[in-house]
């Protein structure tokens, strides 16, 4: 296989492999694992970091992509009041539509790319992530997205809420309407608009709601 093949398999193998798919029932064990499993969230505790904060900035930052900012708050399953100390881990493709590796990146997380990081919700439910616009991958009907796992800091496993999706993305509407969002902790769509030359967005996150299995149902 001439480098070219190889490097062309590499990127079609890391795009097939990179979104969270729900696992399939044989690979989960139902009533126990709460949000019932997802290919890929368990690379959140990949070089998971011992301090975590409330604000961060992308590996993707300085990538020469559209900065974007993101921010919200976490909210406990009542809707209303501010849930601190979740863990939200993040991974994105690159401004190519790519999950771009690095050399130092472990081999189990090449697949999230190098793009990924974790916040930690404030006393007041809030975080911020600094990072970049991600591309739609490459030839594909899948609209842009960020990935999200999130870990309560009281239950016994992550679970992940709907892909950060954007509202000008003109690949949105056309893919909801074959596969209807499940609204995972609340819509992922967010609305994006200018600051300077920074794309800036609202996310907030309702834990549990339409998470299967979640405890206080
Ligand atoms: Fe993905």
């Amino acid at each position: 296989m001439n480098k070219k093949v190889l490097s062309t398999t590499i990127v079609l193998y890391t795009l097939a492999i990179s979104c969270s798919a729900p696992v399939s029932p044989s690979n989960t064990q139902p009533g126990k694992v709460i949000g019932g499993g997802c290919d890929g969230c368990e690379l959140m505790y990949i070089n998971l970091p011992k301090q975590i904060v409330s604000v961060d900035t992308s590996a993707g930052w300085n990538s020469g992509g559209q900065p974007l900012k993101i921010s919200g708050k976490v909210l406990k399953a009542d809707g209303t009041t501010p849930a601190p100390g979740v863990i939200i881990y993040y991974w994105q493709t690159d401004k190519e539509g790519y999950y771009a590796n690095r050399p130092y990146l472990n081999e189990k997380a090449k697949r999230h790319g190098y793009i990924r990081g974790w916040l930690k919700t404030a006393a007041d439910g809030r975080y911020t992530l600094y990072t970049i616009r991600p591309a739609p991958y490459p030839d594909d009907s899948l609209p842009a997205h960020i990935h999200l796992s999130i870990k309560e800091p009281d239950l016994p496993n992550e679970y992940y809420t709907d892909e950060i999706n954007f509202e000008d993305d003109p690949l949105l509407i056309p893919y909801f309407k074959r596969y209807p969002p499940e609204n995972r902790g609340g819509s992922g769509v967010v609305q994006v608009s200018l600051q300077n030359s920074m794309q800036v967005a609202e996310h907030n996150i309702v834990l549990g709601l339409n998470i299967p299995g979640y405890p206080d149902k």
